[in-house]
């Protein structure tokens, strides 16, 4: 199977309202290999292993990806232009789709269908990585939000949480791709994401193969 694990035994959060947030174990925000390791060891990876993620890896990958580093100002481990906070990151696994809430860390369920083979327009490795990202710029945060700056900030703010990803996965082992050949159109309206909203980018994630 390929799914990420994440239900197991970890705590729900939710409230009746909202019976599908589940909590991540803590994040560790220690350790991991020297930032030169890391960058050496950067790379792409389209050829995924058979095999999930743990809960405390995709928790630690959600916090380097785009988690809040400063608590008392709510800022994050990427950048964000004029500190829009434009992107929220879906999750596409094999057991849903769900969003990432780094206020609370945790994970809501958005819809329960796989949809990953539905984040390409046509690479075949895509469906077999246990995660697909998908980076869903919200125009509506953003000060100008009809400018020409609106695609530029989607883009840019979806590709430095892209490089944190690339980087925490050559810090663990793990392999990632970050892809423009998206849907976005088409993929947006699956996800009944609104007008604001649009999608520039989809990250896949899992170990390599061999
Ligand atoms: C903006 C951007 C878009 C990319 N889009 C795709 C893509 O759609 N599909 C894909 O397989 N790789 C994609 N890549 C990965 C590049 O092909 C890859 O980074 C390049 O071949 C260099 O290999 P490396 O990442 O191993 O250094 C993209 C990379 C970037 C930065």
């Amino acid at each position: 199977m390929l799914s990420v694990i994440v239900a197991g035994a970890m705590p729900r959060i939710g409230t009746a309202a909202d019976l599908s947030a589940m909590a991540l174990p803590p994040p560790k925000t220690e350790g991991g290999k020297p930032l030169m390791e890391a960058l050496k060891a950067r790379h792409s990876t389209r050829e995924f292993a058979d095999r999930q993620l743990a809960p405390q890896m995709l928790s630690n990958l959600l916090w380097a990806a785009w988690g809040i580093n400063r608590p008392q100002s709510g800022l994050r481990t990427a950048p964000s232009s004029q500190a829009c906070m434009d992107i929220d990151l879906y999750l596409a696994m094999a057991n849903g789709v769900w969003i990432y809430n780094p206020k609370t860390h945790s994970i809501s369920q958005l819809m329960p269908d796989d949809v990953r083979g539905e984040t390409t327009t046509g690479q075949d490795y895509v469906k077999t990585a246990p995660l697909n990202l998908i980076y869903v710029s919200d125009a509506a945060r953003m000060k100008n939000p009809s400018g020409p700056e609106r695609a530029l900030t989607g883009i840019a703010d979806s590709a430095v949480i892209g490089q944190n990803v690339y980087l925490f996965c050559a810090s663990e082992g793990l392999g990632a791709v970050l892809r423009a050949s998206v849907p976005g159109a088409k993929l947006a309206q699956r996800l009944n994401l609104k007008p604001t909203q649009a999608i520039y980018f989809a990250q896949s994630v899992g170990y390599p193969k061999g």
